[in-house]
């Protein structure tokens, strides 16, 4: 049983393959203590590592209880009791009180992991997990809390939730309420965040704990460009491939908070859960609140290690899609090739060019519907603009299924333009404050979707859309943050419900829409990579990485994104030179090979490429139905710094049962060293004992630097290596003449 309780010492060990995580109940208080969480230990007891604290303690009379709880490490820290660090539940009472404490009642452990109401969640099935509730009261609130924590058998994750249920007559009202806190020893720590902006998503960050906190969150109603829902604190000592990780990851899409604090005594505190900020939940007599789940990973093996762990839970127990294992149709949409200009016969000749290419599937973006000409009208009139597309989607859509093509469809659900008749009809759906003028951002405001009448309304026009055309795939784009919150639905105590509500009404019909088209390939986006996350993951496969989508930007913004999501989840195109975002030339086999480490398609008018230009493209998406499922269900393994590259970047990925690896290398500037121009690299994660074959290496040949070749002479050569080989000494890299030129080297173990 990974979770056993030992009832003479009251202490819970948790045990995942290669970590442990133990729970104390201390004192006749029944304070719920956090004794440990790391590299796996056979003990079963660890309190005696409390003995310095409790020597520390001023005095063990009662009245100094302050003293004792501001030094001791507490599982589901509270706020009002003498424990000044960050904490994770604040109420506040009737009485306008908000002190709350934790005493241990009882607890359960058994097989599997529940759902969480209204909220995504990782799955699993009884012989995968073991769950532990831990029940603690607070007396005087008559206030139940149920920590739930539940071990997967073959990963290192541990998940953690939390449910307050009001068992007293008067409500209660929530002020803040996150999902987990983890404790550590001292202060030898590091905390990597991810940030950014529009086009320049998840940027990695690494600071020292120090004495204060280290905040990563969101209050912009979703999880954000700026900041990503995920920290990790590492040793001093952790690398890529060496030294402790802990991974969290939030799976929820909306406002969240997460920090990490070097408090006085010496310890450190990470917290993460719904950002506190405007949040308030009003609990009636006999109501329950379910905070989303937090996902912890230990790694002892460095980030890789971490990352490889995400992946593996998110593939076999997140992702829902019928899609999740299989090869997602190659896709080009027109947004870049057309933006709003554009007409059925333009969409007809993008289909007929892209099919002869190898690709599978148009993707309609915005512009379709209403009088969408341009961005400042239209959202919320759901229905065909017929004097753009004659005859409608249906009628577009079989005309490309005519083709042998399929065909997708760009929706913005969230949002409504005050120019459209759904405003003009409803003005009281979009979110606003009575008497304050509304802030318009991309001349749009966002729906009140905390009421079903109004997520209704928008869903019965999405449904008949779908209904009436054949369409495969929906990208599902959200482009501008919550703001002048306020909502008509809403008792003035209640109305800083409205952003976790919002985010329950954006579940609810992301459900409805898997639920009613079942095998449609749904990808999400917003304003590029803006709500990447593990929430919005339970629902669709892939979400858009960023609309930037030039080469070099985009090795940063994957590589980022790759920390926890797995590769198949990351919308990755191949996109016009120079770059609509940077400006930038990349060759089309660069652009190719790092859109190959996603969820590939293409992102240009393929009318105006040249034949040159088209024949690549052919190969390209036949490479992608060779390498593709060894992207999707490898292992990834970061080669050199792709967080921050200067010259050069370089990854693979390794197939599960080491047979197969796939190597990218970029080349992004030519520096040549005194003799020796090529750049050795060491792969990683192969088989040691194993024998493998060079099968196919791709390079820029028109500017490979051949070294001693005599002209005309080939210096190639079939190599067979062993994985050691490979691994401790490695291969080179051709050295281009070039800027931005990429390889791919295909090994296969004989
Ligand atoms: C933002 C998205 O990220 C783009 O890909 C595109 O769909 C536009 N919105 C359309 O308005």
């Amino acid at each position: 049983m990974p979770i056993t309780f030992d009832k003479e010492k009251k202490i819970f060990k948790l045990d995942t393959p290669n970590s442990t995580y133990m729970i104390g109940i201390l004192d006749k208080e029944h304070f719920i203590t956090h004794l440990y969480y790391g590299k796996y230990i056979p003990d079963r007891d660890l309190s005696y590592i409390f003995a310095p604290i409790s020597d520390a303690m001023p005095s063990k009379r009662e009245g100094h209880r302050a003293a004792f709880m501001d030094n001791i490490p507490l599982e589901y820290p509270t706020f009002g009791i003498g424990d000044f660090r960050d904490h994770c539940l604040e109420i506040e009472d009737a009485n306008g009180h908000h002190a709350c404490s934790l005493s241990y009642e009882s607890h359960r452990i058994y097989h599997g992991k529940p759902k969480i109401p209204s909220l995504p969640a990782t799955f699993a099935e009884e012989k995968d997990c073991t769950t532990l509730e831990l029940s603690c009261k607070d007396h005087i609130l008559n206030l139940n809390i149920v920590l739930r924590y539940s071990v997967y058998e073959d990963l290192d994750v541990i998940s953690k939730s939390v449910i307050v249920a009001n068992q007293a007559v008067t409500p209660i009202y929530l002020k803040r309420i996150l999902s987990g806190s983890l404790e550590f020893f001292g202060w030898d720590y590091d905390i990597v965040t991810l940030h950014g902006s529009w086009a320049k998503e998840c940027q990695f960050y690494r600071v020292p704990v120090t004495a204060n906190k280290v905040i990563t969150e969101s209050i912009r109603g979703e999880t954000s460009a700026q900041s990503s829902p995920m920290m990790a604190i590492l040793s001093k000592d952790a690398t890529e491939d060496y030294g402790e990780v802990y991974g969290m990851n939030l799976v929820y899409s909306g406002n969240f908070y997460g920090s990490v604090e070097g408090y006085h005594t010496l310890g450190t505190r990470a917290v993460m859960g719904i950002h506190p900020s405007n949040f308030s939940w009003k609990l009636n007599s006999g109501d329950s609140f379910y905070s989303p789940e937090l996902i912890y990973v230990y790694s002892a093996e460095g980030l890789g290690q971490m990352t490889r762990t995400f992946h593996d839970l998110y593939r076999k127990h997140l992702i829902r899609s019928p899609y999740k294992d299989k090869e997602r149709p190659i896709l080009v949409n027109n947004w870049e090739a057309t933006y709003f200009d554009f007409d059925e016969k333009k969409l007809l000749e993008l289909a007929r060019e892209a099919k002869k290419c190898g690709i599978e599937m148009l993707v309609l973006d915005d512009g379709w519907f209403g009088e969408r000409t341009i961005d400042d009208r239209g959202l919320g009139d759901w229905i065909v603009n017929e004097k753009k597309i004659k005859g409608g989607l249906g009628k577009l859509s079989s005309d490309i299924n005519a083709l042998g093509m399929k065909f997708g469809l760009w929706i913005e659900p969230e949002m409504v333009n005050p120019n459209s008749n759904l405003f003009r009809t409803h003005p009281d759906w979009a979110i606003q404050i009575p008497g304050r003028p509304c802030t318009l951002s991309r001349t749009q405001l966002v729906l009140d979707w905390s009421r079903k009448e109004v997520r209704d309304g928008v869903y019965s026009q999405i449904k008949n859309v779908l209904d009436h055309a054949n369409v495969e795939y929906i990208k599902w784009d959200m482009n501008r943050h919550l703001t002048e919150l306020g909502s008509f639905g809403l008792p003035a105590d209640q109305q800083q419900e409205l952003s976790h509500r919002y985010v329950l009404g954006v579940y609810e019909i992301m459900n409805r829409l898997i639920s009613d088209f079942p095998n449609l390939l749904y990808e999400n986006c917003s304003s590029g990579g803006a709500r990447f996350d593990p929430g919005v993951l339970y629902y669709s496969p892939q979400i858009w990485a960023s609309d930037d989508s030039d080469a070099i930007e985009r090795i940063r913004i994957q590589a980022g994104t790759s920390l926890c999501y797995p590769l198949s989840t990351m919308g990755a195109h191949v996109s016009a030179v120079p770059n609509h975002q940077t400006g930038r030339i990349t060759p089309m086999e660069t652009r190719a090979i790092v859109a190959l480490f996603g969820s590939f398609g293409y992102e240009l008018d393929i009318t105006k490429l040249s034949d040159q230009e088209k024949a690549m493209i052919q190969e390209h998406t036949a490479r992608y139905h060779k390498y593709h499922p060894i992207v999707r269900d490898g292992d990834l393994y970061r080669i050199s710094d792709v967080f921050h590259p200067a010259d050069d970047a370089c990854w693979s990925v390794v197939s599960k049962d080491k047979k197969e690896a796939l190597l990218a290398y970029v080349q992004i500037h030519s520096r040549p060293g005194s003799q020796i121009f090529s750049k050795k690299i060491r792969l990683k994660g192969l088989d040691p004992n194993a024998l493998y074959e060079i099968v196919e290496h791709i390079y820029d040949q028109e500017h490979a630097h051949i070294p001693y070749a005599a002209e005309g002479e080939e210096m190639e050569e079939k190599l067979v290596l062993s994985g050691a080989a490979l691994m401790n000494v490695g291969i080179w890299m051709k050295h281009s003449f070039a800027d931005y030129t990429a390889q791919l080297i295909y090994l296969r173990k004989i």
